[in-house]
């Protein structure tokens, strides 16, 4: 049986063979640490991850390459944000479609720092009216962090909007570009962001366990750690540096990861954005117009294609969407996910909670044969229902 990843959301497969090249050639020709030698094999590595933060500057438009610092995931570039940032008393403002890796960090903080946490709610589709940031702050708002689009319904938030609103304010704004990373504009001057927070294994097409954080001044100074430890540079102090990106890179790094991220968004570069977010639209307007014609079927989220991130969450009616999925890999191959993907606020949100949606979401490697052959096997499974 022919198989089809639809799962792209969750992370990117197949794994592109130039990133899977650029990680085996630096375990064969280089295998050694950056920064930790004066000899040629730690000296390339640490031209290898200098080149990798040079690429996502250029990338995601920030002013300077060490203003990009490599993390292991978004996870862990949000929880440094949310625990280095905040104290006793801050406000932080969250729009109702945040991921895990912002609501429980943020739930902790709270109980323990007796910080303020207000969700603003979103639209039923999962869209934000960019008006309520401003109506929310209030003298103590210390940071607002929205998800740049939803992963469980695609919907971009109006992160530009936003701001606008905040620029020149004493307020921090933070990103999560978990989804829209090498596919949306994503551009860290334009978005007049505090920290652009990313993931590399999803649309930047890396391996899994590398991601990142760009900062701006402000908030590169008043940041703290959440890591401290050998970064390579000033050894004989035994506080950790303050400059960046060493701050904020301790222990050795993974580059093996560094290098397939920057694979990826090589390989992304040679194919060009316009046209990686051209494909993705096209098959999701495919997949929503087909979606139209089988009987059952609830679409949750934008029913615009231009304004998602590739991402549509459904539920069939008369079947769990566990199930659904069960059925869709064992009789046609095709790989979805099925439940709360990690974000119970959000199906709160658009009204699926608990039992929550059916994702399916699209990559570069998939084709319109994909969305007709997952449209098909959605129809017979609908008919046998009836
Ligand atoms: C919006 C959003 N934030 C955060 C994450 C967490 O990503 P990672 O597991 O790479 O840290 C994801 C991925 O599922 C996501 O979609």
């Amino acid at each position: 049986m022919n198989t089809i990843y639809a799962d792209h959301a969750a992370t990117t497969y197949p794994r592109a063979q130039e990133v899977i090249d650029a990680m085996t050639a630096y375990m064969k020709e280089i295998g050694c640490s950056p920064g930790r030698g004066g000899y040629r094999r730690s000296l390339d590595a640490a031209r290898l991850v200098y080149e990798a933060r040079m690429l996502l500057a250029e990338l995601f438009h920030v002013p300077q390459p060490e203003q990009v610092v490599f993390t292991p995931s978004v996870t862990y570039s949000l929880n440094l944000v949310l625990k280095g940032l905040l104290a006793e008393g801050d406000q932080v403002l969250i729009s109702s479609m945040e991921h895990n890796a912002v609501v429980r960090p943020l739930t902790r903080l709270a109980a323990e720092r007796g910080i303020q946490v207000v969700q603003l709610p979103c639209r039923p589709d999962g869209s934000l009216e960019p008006g309520q940031v401003k109506r929310a702050l209030r003298a103590n708002t210390r940071l607002v962090v929205l998800t740049h689009a939803s992963n469980v319904t695609g919907t971009l938030l109006p992160v530009y909007e936003v701001g606008e609103i905040l620029r020149g304010t004493d307020v921090f704004y933070c990103i999560d570009a978990a989804q829209t990373a090498g596919v949306e504009k994503v551009d860290f001057t334009d978005l007049h962001c505090d920290y652009l927070a990313f993931t590399g294994h999803k649309s930047l097409l890396g391996p899994p366990g590398i991601g990142g954080l760009c900062l701006s001044a402000r908030a590169a100074e008043i940041t703290k750690p959440l890591v401290e430890g050998g970064t390579g540079s000033r050894s004989e102090d035994e506080y950790q540096p303050p400059f960046l990106p060493d701050k904020f890179e301790s222990g050795t790094q993974n580059v093996p990861g560094v290098a397939g991220l920057a694979a990826g968004v090589r390989l992304l570069q040679a194919t060009g954005l316009k046209q990686v977010k051209a494909k993705k639209t096209a098959l999701t307007a495919a997949f929503l117009a087909g979606l139209e014609k089988i009987p059952g079927i609830t679409v949750y989220g934008t029913k615009d294609a231009g304004t998602s991130a590739g991402v549509v969450s459904l539920n069939m009616e008369g079947l769990d969407n566990g199930t659904l999925s069960l059925i869709l890999e064992q009789a046609y191959g095709i790989m979805t996910r099925s439940g709360l993907h990690c974000a119970p606020l959000a199906h709160k949100t658009i009204g699926t909670f608990p039992e929550g949606t059916l994702r399916f979401s699209f990559g570069l490697t998939n084709t319109e044969e994909d969305i007709d052959a997952i449209l098909a096997a959605l129809q017979e499974v609908a008919k046998e229902r009836n």
